[in-house]
């Protein structure tokens, strides 16, 4: 049985995950908290492997980076929330299996509890953090193998100027709306996923995912300014990429260059490169996780690996 911990403003609770839906009403956040008012919330999702956390730094950057664009001021230092994060990892060590310890964390920061309205007098506490530490849950192999079929959505992608896709605010239901309608398709062969255009018709990314193709030997990916979320994986795979000299293009494309693409793939954080063998009906290249994808998904792992053992000789 693993454990699930949460540290509620610096107060820990413990749960087995099978008790989680008994348990979890102990750890709870105000009905005055912004996050269940009005979404006003941001998240970052990372993951450990063997006791450090991978690009904990990066995930840390961007979250205060979302915190500049959505106009929060961060009551809590870097420091002080990296005590928190390690604080409850320990905890969640204490209780888990040999060989399990490998863990997702979510920290979700909200901009306090107050009273309903918008104004800076409503927000009467500083902003509120909630970490959640429990098992990972990667991709097995034979998933790997089979690859991701995904359906690019008719929904496009929040536009920047309405809310911008850079920030990873805790208002997912563009993405969750995208998840729900593919998944909802009756087909035999069901979509695991979706991606999403922006109103030009240019592919933006998927809802919880950085996407890339590859095109005689040229890495391809949507630039930052179309509106997507800076993937610390994508950022590593562009780095990775470069180390082993693969040609890369940030460019703008229609969702037919997918189509003729000879690989597609996913990246995210628990994801790392995800193969994406089906588009909408379609086949990518030979129906099959691609020869670029896999080369960069074993050298990313053993860069992320390697930086991760750095970390943890400081
Ligand atoms: N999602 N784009 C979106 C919209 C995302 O939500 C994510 C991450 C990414 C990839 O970012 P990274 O490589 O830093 O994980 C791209 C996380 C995993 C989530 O919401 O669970």
């Amino acid at each position: 049985m693993e454990n699930v911990v949460v540290n509620v403003n610096g107060v820990i609770h413990v749960f087995s995950s099978l008790q989680r839906e008994i348990e979890a009403p102990q750890a709870v956040v105000s009905v005055f908290d912004r996050s269940f008012l009005y979404g006003d919330s941001l998240y970052e999702v990372f993951r450990s492997h063997e006791g450090v956390f991978l690009q904990l730094d990066e995930h840390l950057e961007r979250l205060y980076r979302s915190a500049a664009l959505c106009r929060m001021r961060v009551s809590q230092d870097p420091g002080s929330l990296k005590a928190q994060i390690a604080k409850t990892f320990a905890e969640f060590q204490k209780g888990a299996q040999k060989g399990q310890q490998d863990a997702y964390c979510r920290l979700v920061l909200t901009r306090g509890v107050g009273r309903i309205g918008f104004g800076e007098e409503c927000v009467l506490t500083p902003t509120q953090i909630i970490i959640i530490v429990q098992k990972v849950e990667l991709p097995t192999e034979a998933q790997i193998e089979k690859g991701l079929h995904l359906q690019i959505s008719k929904r496009i992608r929040n536009r920047p100027e309405a809310l911008d896709p850079a920030m990873k605010s805790g208002n997912y239901l563009n993405s969750l709306l995208a998840y729900l309608e593919a998944a909802a398709e009756n087909i035999d062969d069901k979509f695991d996923d979706a991606l999403l255009c922006n109103g030009d018709g240019h592919i933006t990314e998927g809802t919880t995912f950085n996407i890339f193709y590859v095109k005689r030997g040229i890495l391809v990916t949507p630039p930052l300014d179309i509106g997507i979320l800076e993937g610390t994986t994508r950022r590593a795979v562009l780095e990775v990429a470069r180390q082993l000299s693969i040609p890369i293009r940030e460019v703008r494309f229609p969702k037919e260059r997918l189509y003729k693409a000879d690989e597609v793939f996913a990246t995210s954080t628990t994801k790392d490169i995800f193969p994406v063998t089906r588009l909408d009906q379609k086949k990518i290249g030979a129906g099959k996780p691609g020869e670029i994808s896999l080369k960069l998904r074993k050298a990313l792992q053993a860069a992320l690996i390697e930086s991760a053992k750095k970390m943890g000789r400081h």
